[in-house]
């Protein structure tokens, strides 16, 4: 059976194709890409159809990350599989989420697996402009999210 992740945040051409690609690196390091359908949206409209931000792009180069992914916006469809891990990177995210589509019962902030406890909001960089920090908070944060899912799914 497929575990489905979805990152979501507010423009989805920062923070939640960085942890989507993050991600999808740690599941195939891991030797699990077969079990795993992995994606990214965002809660607002403005950038649909757009590559994500340069400074995403180069901090993914940086670290040896390809990304092709193009900017959607969330959808009832994407939140009515119960099974979804809906990961959000900030509490606005999943205020946002909660009074559209009303309570997941799989919805988390990435941040909430991560290991360091300075932050419980990946900070959005489309205003910071601090990729490397984001970078790091979110691999962190995609780290922890993948050893919950190993153990609470018995991978
Ligand atoms: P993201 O960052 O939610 O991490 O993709 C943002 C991107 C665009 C906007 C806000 C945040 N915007 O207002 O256009």
């Amino acid at each position: 059976m497929t575990i489905n992740v979805l990152f979501v945040c507010l423009g989805n051409i920062c923070r939640s194709p960085m942890a989507e690609a993050i991600f999808t690196q740690l599941v195939d390091e891991a030797g699990l890409t077969d079990k795993f359908h992995i994606d990214s949206a965002g809660t607002g409209d403005w950038h649909v159809g757009e590559k994500a931000h340069p400074g995403t792009r180069r901090i993914l180069a940086e670290h040896g990350i390809g990304y092709n992914g193009r900017s959607r916006q969330i959808t009832a469809q994407d939140m009515s599989n119960a099974k979804t891990y809906v990961i959000t990177m900030d509490q606005s995210n999943s205020n946002n989420l909660r009074r559209t589509f009303g309570q997941h019962p799989n919805q988390h902030r990435l941040l909430d697996f991560s290991s360091q406890k300075t932050e419980t909001d990946v900070p959005d960089p489309y205003y910071t402009n601090n990729f490397e920090y984001v970078y790091q908070l979110v691999k962190d944060g995609c780290a922890g999210l993948l050893k919950t899912i190993w153990e609470r799914e018995g991978l």
